[in-house]
């Protein structure tokens, strides 16, 4: 019998830190083994729990996903020896409780860090459960009272001082229209907490590359998602401050003085 000599995984490199605000990675997964189930729609890449794991937990933290559809963030944690707890309307795996996000099961100030992926609208259609915040359409304010009652949960079981993440993509429904559902987001996380970072992570759909989604786009002069925004936001030990308020239309900023060198007032 012939000895096989086993192939490298090279299309599946050790996971790495991402330095920039500019995430990617060539697999759904890392590593020999697997997060979650790429057979899930809409799982996440697990490289993306991975990163935020590396850089905003440490070892025996306490990792919650009120949305953790084939369980990607449990599997990330438990790699990285935290504690996780996963929730979802649609439980795919008995370590996951069948639960509404708008009311989690959880002690107020508990997690060490939350990360959520919530659906994009009506996109995919997650179960039958009537509570699927998937079937409400981001056109509508439904959806963003739902999401505003979620982010409400997130910022009740966060403790002071830690870290959240929210993974989400806009949404354009050809010859309707385009909802800009992450800065939609971005404001109601915006009231509950403190912005650290926002990452732009490089979307490897397949879909992208298959013809008609191409000839579509080039016919109806319209542009394909091609990333997701990753909102991190800390919770403050005293509620944030309130966001900068915009300056009235019409109002022009003083011109600040421009010092030159040499203690000469310029202008
Ligand atoms: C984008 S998927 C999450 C994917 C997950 N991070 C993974 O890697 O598999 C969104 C999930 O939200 C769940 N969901 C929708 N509405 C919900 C609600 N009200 N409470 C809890 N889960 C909900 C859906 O069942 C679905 O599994």
């Amino acid at each position: 019998m012939k000895s096989r000599t086993p192939r490298p995984r090279f299309d599946r490199p050790a996971p790495e830190r991402q330095v920039t605000t500019l995430w990617d990675y060539p697999s759904q997964n890392y590593g020999e083994g697997k997060q979650g189930d790429t057979a899930y729609v809409g799982a996440t890449p697990s490289y993306i729990v991975w990163n935020l794991l590396q850089s905003y937990t440490k070892e025996k933290d306490l990792v919650v996903d009120p949305m953790c559809g084939s369980g990607t963030t449990l599997d990330v944690a438990r790699d990285l020896s935290r504690r996780a707890l996963g929730y979802d309307l649609n439980p795919t795996r008995p370590d996951i409780f069948r639960v509404d996000a708008r009311k989690l099961p959880l002690e107020t100030g508990k997690a060490d860090f939350v990360f959520i992926d919530p659906p994009y609208s009506t996109h995919v259609d997650y179960s039958n459960d009537p509570r699927c915040i998937g079937k409400l359409d981001a056109a509508t304010a439904a959806y963003y009272e739902a999401m505003a009652l979620v982010i409400g949960e997130i910022d009740r079981v966060l403790k002071p001082g830690k870290f959240m993440a929210l993974y989400v993509c806009d949404s354009f429904v050809k010859d309707k229209a385009f909802h800009p559902i992450g800065f939609e987001l971005f404001g109601l996380l915006r009231q509950h907490f403190t912005p650290v970072d926002i990452v732009s992570v490089v979307r490897h759909n397949k879909t992208l590359e298959m013809g008609n989604y191409r000839r579509a786009a080039d016919e109806g002069n319209f542009f394909l998602r091609g990333f997701n925004y990753l909102f991190i936001m800390r919770k403050e030990h005293a509620p944030p401050p309130p966001a900068p308020s915009r300056p009235a239309p019409g109002h022009r900023a003083a011109k600040k003085p421009n010092f030159r060198r040499g203690g000469k007032r310029g202008n």
